[in-house]
Order: structure tokens, then C-alpha cells, then sequence
């Protein structure tokens, strides 16, 4: 794991969306994996403004989202297909047909989570998957306990994750209780993980997920098994971290790395 840690979100978001639009200049048909929530926000603005400024070209990229609410149409206003509308999508030059979302409203779950899973391997697999960590240590959609080998599925959401996403709702009781998301054992297999994490409220988990035991309490912590996962934080995420000075030293020790 690569741990990078800047002074602000606005840098942190720069950093990572720079990994992203590495490996979409390096191959620009590349397959991505998205994420929801506030963590992603910075780097949406910073990917939109490469496109619009520095013509970062999105007309071959695949998208493929980690996760979306149960029982949300993606007209819904909350919905993670709205989310994706509003904050990436309608401002870059992604062909719609090739951005794929988890379905919240299929009338077969268990069919379409295999052929979710069967068109990211029809597509090539993912090269870069984006990820956030929720505050009981999840990644995607996938509360303590899941199983580190999990696919596609069906989830019940955990309670902490519910009042953690009610400033989204009108109201706690408007969460759903459901997602469908990605497995721990999906995302492993893109060929990158890029993980931001900003905030003292993600202190303890990442904490957890970088120099705690893996363990499906912390899904997060799989990306130890990772050979290529980078983790960008802001100072307040990166707070609880005891060895914080060894990852900034091995960061100013790169060969070729800024010195600043
Ligand atoms: C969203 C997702 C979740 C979030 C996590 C953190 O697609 O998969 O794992 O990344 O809950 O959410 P925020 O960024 O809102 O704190």
C-alpha cells in the first residue's frame, strides 16, 4: 500500500484524480471503478476540469460504479445514478452506454449481480477502482463481516452506515436498508485501487484498514492484500496513524519524487 498525505482535501483529490488521469492517458480505452459519497466529490471536480481544460479525453472509458441503494429508481433525486449525473457524468465526454451502475429497482437481483460481475470481465476487468472508506471501515457497500472473498450482492446496510448517509435523506427512516454492491473479492481483482479518505471521523478506520490485522471487521483492510493500492488522506484521516512519519519519509525517498 502506498500512503500519500497531503495538507488539504483540494490537494489530496488532485493527487488522486492525477492517478486516474494517468491511467486514462496511458490507455484510453481504460474500465473504471467509480464510488459515490463526499469523499469522491474533489476528484470529480478536478477530473472535469482536466476534460475541460486540458482535454482529458473520457470518449473510450468504461465505467462501472461500486454500488447503489435498493428500491431507488435512477431518476431518484438520492440515487447513486443521480449522483453520477450530476457530479461526473453530464460534464465529461463519457458515452452514456458504456457507465454502468448497479440496478436499485431489477425485479432479479441475484441475475443481475452475476451479469454485473460478467460484463466488468466481458469489459477486461476494471484498471482503476476508486474507493471510499466508510466510518465502520467498509469499502463499497460491504459492512463488517462481509466475507473478503464476496462478489456482486445484495447487502443489508449496517446501522452506522445508515445514520452516517442520513445528511443525504430528508430523513433517517428515507436511508434504504439495502444496496446491491461490488464484493471484497471483485474489487481485489482491479488491476489498481486508489482509496481517499478526508476528515478526523475516518481517523479510526484508516487507522484499522492500514496497520490493523486483515480482517472482514474492516473490509477496507483487504487492500493489504493488494499489490497495487494507493491511499490518498487528508492530515485529520491520517491522524490515528502510528508509523505516519515512515510514509511520508518513503514518499520524499522515491526516486524522482518532488521534493516539496
Ligand atoms: C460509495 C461507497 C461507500 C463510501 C463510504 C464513504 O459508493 O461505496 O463505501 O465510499 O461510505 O462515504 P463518504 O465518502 O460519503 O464518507
Amino acid at each position: 500500500m502506498e500512503i500519500r498525505i497531503s495538507k488539504t482535501y483540494e490537494e489530496l483529490s488532485r493527487r488522486a484524480a492525477g492517478s486516474i488521469a494517468a491511467v486514462i492517458n496511458a490507455k484510453p480505452n481504460a474500465v473504471l471503478g467509480l464510488a459515490t459519497g463526499s469523499s469522491p466529490l474533489g476528484i470529480y471536480r478536478e477530473l472535469v476540469r482536466l476534460h475541460k481544460d486540458e482535454g482529458l479525453d473520457f470518449s473510450q472509458v468504461t465505467t462501472f460504479n461500486l454500488d447503489e441503494y435498493v428500491g431507488l429508481s435512477a431518476q431518484h433525486g438520492r440515487s447513486y445514478h443521480h449522483f453520477m449525473r450530476e457530479n461526473l457524468f453530464k460534464h465529461i465526454n463519457v458515452p452514456p452506454e458504456r457507465t454502468h451502475i448497479p440496478s436499485g429497482t431489477t425485479n432479479n437481483y441475484r441475475a443481475f449481480c452475476q451479469w454485473y460481475e460478467d460484463h466488468i470481465r466481458a469489459c477486461g476487468g476494471i484498471d482503476v477502482q476508486l474507493l471510499g472508506i466508510g466510518s465502520d471501515g467498509h469499502i463499497a457497500f460491504n459492512e463488517p463481516t462481509s466475507s473478503l472473498a464476496s462478489r456482486t450482492r445484495l447487502k443489508t446496510l449496517a446501522r452506522q452506515t445508515i445514520e452516517d448517509n442520513a445528511r443525504f435523506f430528508d430523513k433517517p427512516e428515507d436511508v434504504p436498508v439495502y444496496a446491491i454492491t461490488m464484493g471484497v473479492g471483485t474489487i481485489l481483482e482491479a488491476r489498481q485501487l486508489v482509496l481517499v479518505a478526508s476528515g478526523a471521523g475516518k481517523a479510526d478506520a484508516v487507522a484499522r484498514m492500514i496497520e490493523g490485522p486483515v480482517t472482514s471487521m474492516v473490509t477496507a483492510s483487504a487492500l493489504q492484500l493488494h499489490p497495487n493500492a494507493d491511499v490518498f488522506l487528508d492530515e485529520a484521516a491520517a491522524a490515528n496513524l502510528t508509523m505516519r512519519e515512515y510514509y511520508n519519509w518513503i514518499q520524499e525517498k522515491k526516486p524522482g519524487a518532488p521534493q516539496s
